[in-house]
């Protein structure tokens, strides 16, 4: 899709729909300058067919109506924006985003959209790059394995230019917003099709060639450590959770520096689970739970996807990169229960199930990285069905050892839309895991189970402020929405991003 920014007036654009927003209000709608515009070249027709059709500028809801040669555009889409006092980014994207999908259910090609004047919150820079992102995310798709004749593409071929226009800003200011917003939605997008991929083709070792091309397009320096070099390291959790399967594990260590010689007391690491399959092991999954387990990497999917961005962010702070890759299986190699692993920092490990494997892994990817010089990390990890219970689909579950750090993520989870929710580090729940044979079991019993999942982890974050993203529920959507289609969601790029680059 072609993107282009344009300062003329909306109205003037030979296109198939022309995106304009309408705010709901206690005292009717709202209708930005280019919407009103519109309606009084249409003799007011277009506010008679949306108060006749009940479109009063809910958040996300979108009308399409024709134009029969009266506008140059051939249908305007009115996209709702809620009400006028919450118009944030995330307002933005999601209205962008369904109007974007309406338009290319529609069958149109070329698309613009007319944004607002800035308000007290929102400067134009901001509200184009959460247009951008709404329609790179609303509009994606995983269609690598549908067939030419798929009636999905046949019916609904790509959006071939989207034109942006505002009339009050710089074309300067305007192209690097595009930029930035291009550089997050692509990082989101890699990251989902990531999680998409099927377990087969996406093996840690494709995971690994995957990272080795997002380093050389990105400017990241990139190791990726094989069972050799895994042994060598003390890595044994990673080793004993990948032992089942004909595919070996892998560690991704990544670095990005920015740009000159800047001196920095701060050095973020990034640690993610990407278990490419999880069957449970021994303890193995019931047929319902292994359904989805393609998308159990997608921790380690949200790291690489943020990585990939930070160049083009021009990122202030380095960042190390961690993801621990390992195939969940069974076999004659597999891990039992009952096993004992010890950790690189020394910890031991007593298996009780061999389907609690994510804490396992990153116990050594956590490690790794504060070992390689991290002075903060946060991971992040499908790692609990518990969290899922707690919170539902839509939000991740927090949890911090540094209220600073806690604030932060979920002021930069906020301003982007990605919901999350702090949980409790319950130190009284520590004798929960507490083991039998060996330091700490990997597992605590039903009760709090996001929790005693969280405080394993602690065990390995060597002392670092640290904080654990549980994206169980979050990684995967079961419906489409505005800003996507059904399956994974890329959750948390957009916020590691947030929080890394203001
Ligand atoms: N990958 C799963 C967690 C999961 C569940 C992710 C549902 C996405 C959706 C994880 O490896 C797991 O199996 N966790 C167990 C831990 C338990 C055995 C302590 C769980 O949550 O049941
Ligand atoms: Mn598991
Ligand atoms: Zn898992």
């Amino acid at each position: 899709m072609q993107v282009e920014f344009s300062n003329l007036d909306p109205l003037s654009l030979g296109i198939d729909a022309l995106i304009l927003f309408v705010w709901s209000g206690e005292h009717g709608d709202h209708w930005s300058s280019a919407a009103s515009a519109a309606d009084a070249n249409l003799s007011g027709e277009l506010v008679r067919l949306a108060q006749e059709a009940r479109f009063n500028g809910r958040p996300a809801s979108t009308l399409t109506i024709p134009t029969l040669g009266r506008l140059p555009a051939r249908r305007i889409i009115l996209a709702g924006c809620g009400s006028e006092a919450d118009f944030t980014e995330e307002v933005v994207s999601r209205a962008v985003g369904a109007a974007a999908r309406s338009a290319r259910e529609n069958g149109a090609k070329d698309i613009a959209v007319a944004l607002p004047e800035s308000t007290a919150s929102l400067d134009t820079a901001a509200i184009i790059e959460a247009a951008l992102i709404g329609v790179r995310l609303g509009l994606y798709r995983f269609d690598v394995y549908r067939g030419k004749g798929s009636p999905d593409l046949q019916n609904q071929p790509e959006i071939a230019s989207l034109t942006l226009v505002a009339p009050e800003i710089s074309e300067n200011v305007a192209r690097s917003a595009i930029a930035r917003g291009n550089a997050i939605a692509a990082a989101v997008n890699l990251a989902r099709d990531l999680g998409n991929e099927p377990a087969s083709t996406l093996t840690p070792e494709h995971f690994a060639q995957r990272a080795h091309d997002v380093a050389a397009a990105s400017n990241l320096d990139i190791e990726v450590l094989g069972e050799a070099e895994l042994e060598a390291l003390g890595a044994r959790a990673i080793l004993t959770v990948g032992a089942g399967s004909v595919n070996p594990p892998r560690l991704i260590r990544l670095r990005y520096q920015p740009d000159g010689d800047t001196a920095n007391d701060k050095i973020t690491g990034l640690v993610g689970k990407a278990i490419t399959f999880d069957t449970g092991g021994y303890s193995i999954k019931p047929y319902e739970g292994m359904l989805d387990m393609k998308g159990d990497m997608a921790g380690g999917a949200a790291v690489l996807g943020a990585m990939s961005a930070l160049r083009d962010l021009a990122c202030p702070v380095p960042v190390i990169g961690t993801i621990c890759v390992a195939e969940n299986m069974i076999s004659g190699t597999a891990f039992r229960p009952g096993d004992v692993i010890e950790g690189m920092n020394g910890v031991t490990m007593e298996i009780l199930s061999t389907d609690a494997e994510g804490r396992l892994v990153l116990a050594d990817g956590l490690v790794d990285t504060a070992r390689r010089g991290a002075t903060e990390m946060i991971d992040l990890a499908t790692l609990t069905g518990a969290a899922v219970v707690a919170l539902g689909n839509g939000t991740t579950a927090l949890f911090a050892s540094d209220d600073e750090l806690a604030q932060k993520l979920l002021g930069a989870a906020e301003q982007t839309g990605e919901r999350m929710w702090r949980m409790p580090l319950l130190a009284e729940l520590e004798s929960k895991i507490k083991g039998d044979v060996a330091d700490i079991k990997n597992t605590g019993g039903r009760g709090g189970g996001a929790i005693t999942a969280a405080l394993f982890l602690q065990h390995f974050s060597e002392g670092l402020p640290w904080a654990h993203l549980d994206i169980a529920g979050s990684s995967r959507q079961e419906k489409a929405g505005p800003t996507g289609p059904k399956g994974a969601t890329g959750v948390g790029v957009r916020t590691l991003l947030r929080y890394l680059t203001t």
